[in-house]
């Protein structure tokens, strides 16, 4: 088969990789692709937004099957113009991924069917909403309504932390659009767990849980970035409570957005918190997670052509989804400084130790050839460092050494990555 991936970062490069163990996949092409994917799949200088070129290449090309990965093609209508144009597309299509492109809607939808998650009410009005703050108890959490590049989500202490979050989001209209509604959440506590899942419309069927680190130093501290690291699986999420959350989330999701008339065909990423109260739901996506693919996707064992071809075909109950035994631990290699600002173009070595072994994985996130055909950073977060091994420990152990053996300036990393589990 011909496969299409449409994406540029670390998840698109893991999910590059499953393809390319598939017996299925022939020939891969990555839209636009990095450095790294270049090494498996051919590289279109196509970007994801760019719907009319990436249908055009697809028919062109004759591809079989077009993976979409991040959520803005996905939430923008990409997997309907596919669609339209007769390629088989993996991910939802605009109608069913409002479930990530819309927060209001996302809670709204819990309510009516009864899902686990925080109390919350939504305003389209500034006033309205700075009003309803002087009452509420602290800390409190603003969600700015639509995609934010995963910053429109402030948590605050204090009123006037809180007001001026309302200002930010909703009137200096900080995040665009997104900020046309706003979402205000009750806070919770506890311990957070990714569960992604494959989903065919009736049929979900999960993967194995990861547990990420969304703030950008050690000991959670600094600001929220899209994640510098992650392990899987999360020993936190115990059988008792995945039985719980098949039953209360996963399988009810499903089933609400049916019914509303959105059929969902493609990823399920459950960010749930593990309250006293019992789990809830802190937040959908409509795809894989970056970096929760790249320990998800690393351990599974079933075809994921495979996997991808029965969501869209409505047959996901006749695949048995399996996951290696086998722990992963990715940290994040980023640009020091991000998720502000930082340099790019320092060129990275040591890539090669990463060749021939089947434990270690280098997934590019941002890295580019420059002229000279080097391959430079060019993102914030260069490269997830990935190793798998028996143990959560063993991995993590493992994976920390890997990272030493590449180099670039600017080099930054967390070094509590899947530290939580060295207590257990
Ligand atoms: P989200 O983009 O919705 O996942 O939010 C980003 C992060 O903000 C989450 O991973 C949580 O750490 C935190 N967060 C979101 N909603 C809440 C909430 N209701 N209570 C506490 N923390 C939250
Ligand atoms: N790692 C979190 C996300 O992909 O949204």
């Amino acid at each position: 088969m011909r496969i299409a991936i449409v994406g540029s970062g670390g998840r698109e490069h893991a999910i590059a990789v499953s393809v390319k163990k598939s017996k299925k996949a022939d020939k891969i092409f990555a839209l636009p692709g990095n450095a790294g994917i270049a090494e498996i799949a051919e590289c279109v200088p196509i970007s994801v937004m760019e719907f009319d070129k990436i249908a055009k290449f697809c028919v062109d090309e004759k591809i079989d099957l077009c993976i979409v990965g991040p959520d803005d093609p996905l939430v923008g209508g990409l997997v309907d113009v596919l669609k339209e144009n007769g390629i088989k597309a993996f991910g939802p299509d605009k109608k069913a991924a409002i479930l990530e492109g819309s927060k209001a809607f996302s809670k709204d939808l819990m309510k009516k069917y009864n899902i686990p998650t925080a109390a919350y009410e939504t305003f389209e009005d500034a006033d309205a909403a700075c009003e309803y703050l002087k009452t509420a108890k602290l800390p409190i959490v603003l969600k700015a309504d639509g995609l934010a590049l995963g910053k429109g989500v402030l948590i605050c202490n204090t009123l006037d932390e809180a007001m001026e979050g309302v200002k930010e989001i909703m009137r200096d209209k900080k995040f665009g659009s997104a900020g046309n509604k706003l979402v205000i959440e009750e806070f919770m506590t506890g311990r957070e767990v990714s569960v992604l899942s494959f989903v065919d419309g009736k049929t979900i069927k999960t993967m194995a849980s990861a547990q990420d680190h969304k703030r950008a130093k050690d000991n959670d501290e600094g600001l929220n970035t899209g994640g510098m690291g992650n392990f899987s699986p999360s020993p936190f999420f115990t059988k008792e409570i995945d039985e719980y959350c098949q039953k209360e989330i996963f399988q009810k999701t499903v089933d609400a957005m049916r019914q509303e008339g959105r059929e969902f065909k493609g990823v399920i990423f459950f960010g749930l918190m593990l309250t006293e109260n019992g789990p809830k739901v802190l937040e959908y996506n409509a795809r894989f997670g970056d970096p929760e693919a790249q320990v998800v996707l690393t351990r599974m064992e079933s075809d994921i052509i495979d996997v991808c071809e029965a969501c869209i075909d409505g047959t996901l109950d006749k695949i048995d989804l399996k996951f290696m035994d086998d722990a992963a631990v990715c940290v994040v290699l980023a640009s020091d400084g991000y998720p502000l600002s930082y340099k790019k173009g320092f060129e990275i070595t040591g890539l090669e130790n990463f060749k021939n072994k089947n434990d270690f994985y280098c997934f590019h996130a941002g890295t580019i050839f420059n002229k000279d055909g080097k391959i430079v950073t060019n993102g914030g977060r260069v490269l997830g460092v990935t190793a798998t091994a028996a143990t959560l420990k063993e991995a993590r152990k493992k994976a920390y050494e890997a990272c030493n053996w590449v180099s670039f300036e600017n080099k930054y990393m967390r070094t509590d990555i899947a530290k939580a589990i060295e207590n257990l």
